[in-house]
Order: C-alpha cells, then sequence, then structure tokens
C-alpha cells in the first residue's frame, strides 16, 4: 500500500471542500462524527472475525482513522456467545502483533444490517446466512466477501481453522493482513475516508 496517501489529510481537504460548497455540509462536518462502520462476520465469532476485526482496529490506528473508520465483528451462529477469541487464533494473532479483545456474539440482523455500512463475511457460507437474514436488494448490497479487497492473495475464502493446526491459523492472519490493507485502501481511494 506504497501509494496510500495519509488519510486523515484527505479527509480534513475533504470536509473543508464541503464547508466552502453548502451551509449544511458545513454543519454536518462540525456536528457529525462521519463514520464508516464495518462488521466481520464468520461463523462462530471466535476465529476469523475477531483476528479481522483486531488487524483492522490496528491499521485504523496506524493510518489516524479512529474518527471516520469503526467496526466490530459478529457470528452468524450463537454458540459460543460470551466467549472471548480462541487462544489458538489469540496466540498467532498475538504473534504477528495483534491482541485479539472482542467478545463472540450473534449477528442482530435488526441491528446489525442499519447500524453497519458493509457486512464482510470470510466465506461463501457467511455470505448465504447473511442474505437469508434480510430482504430487500439496498441492504443485501452490504454484504461482501472478505477475500474481495485480497490485492496479492488469490483465495477465495478465509477458511474456517477451529480443527485445524498453527499453519491454518497462520494463513487466516496473512490473508486478513492482506484484506484488511485491501479493504482501507479502497475506503481511500473510493473518497470514504
Ligand atoms: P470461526 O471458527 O467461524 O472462524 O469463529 C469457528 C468457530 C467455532 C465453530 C466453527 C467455526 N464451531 O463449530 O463451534
Amino acid at each position: 500500500m506504497n501509494d496510500l496517501k495519509p488519510p486523515i489529510p484527505n479527509y480534513t481537504a475533504k470536509v473543508q471542500n464541503g464547508m466552502q460548497k453548502t451551509f449544511y455540509s458545513f454543519l454536518c462536518s462540525v456536528f457529525l462524527t462521519i463514520t464508516m462502520k464495518v462488521l466481520f462476520v464468520c461463523l462462530g465469532n471466535i476465529c476469523r472475525s475477531p483476528a479481522a476485526e483486531g488487524i483492522f482496529t490496528h491499521l485504523i490506528e496506524k493510518y489516524s482513522l479512529e474518527n471516520v473508520v469503526s467496526c466490530d465483528s459478529a457470528g452468524t451462529i450463537g454458540n459460543h456467545a460470551g466467549e472471548g477469541a480462541f487462544p489458538k487464533m489469540k496466540r498467532v494473532a498475538a504473534k504477528r502483533g495483534y491482541n485479539l479483545t472482542s467478545v463472540s456474539r450473534p449477528v442482530r440482523p435488526e441491528r446489525d444490517f442499519d447500524t453497519f455500512d458493509l457486512i464482510i463475511g470470510m466465506d461463501d457460507h457467511n455470505i448465504a446466512d447473511l442474505k437469508k437474514m434480510v430482504s430487500g436488494r439496498l441492504v443485501k448490497a452490504k454484504i461482501c466477501k472478505m477475500t474481495d479487497y485480497c490485492t496479492h492473495y488469490k483465495n477465495t475464502y478465509v477458511p474456517d481453522p477451529y480443527y485445524g493446526d498453527t499453519k491454518d491459523y497462520e494463513l487466516v492472519i496473512d490473508l486478513l493482513e492482506d484484506a484488511c490493507e485491501g479493504l482501507i485502501e479502497s475506503l481511500v481511494k473510493g473518497g470514504i475516508c
């Protein structure tokens, strides 16, 4: 992501342009916090999506995007609700410098599809399950797949590592690092932040 311009100056410039354009956008830029909200979703919300949340949070801090982007994670099943990330996932993530602090929760369709601007599943099962939760093309358009943001890896999904060994967890981190960088880049390039 060498060509990534510092996001805050870009964002500030956008806000300043807006202030010149209309009094309304001036009021918005002063009184509203404009935030892009991203929800990462996997099956259990103890391995892949907590790791995505941890890595993306790390990048938000790295690029000083705290005021314009935020994220959370959830699972399509609630079997692990209330649990922290799976210890093996936490260990492998910690080795790469990521502290996974999220607590598992199920997707709450009635709230999450309103609250979040982007809902990102890890594999095609997650995507299918998410699409079953809502009706309406506009809401479904918020759903996309994590690997769509990869710029180096050609994988078409982030594989479930739950019953796997350390290598499987390391692949999850590799894919998520690539996808999270790509996601930030696409938000910045799209003028979202
Ligand atoms: P995750 O992994 O979807 O990446 O959190 C899994 C965690 C738990 C289960 C399956 C996948 N499970 O069957 O309990």
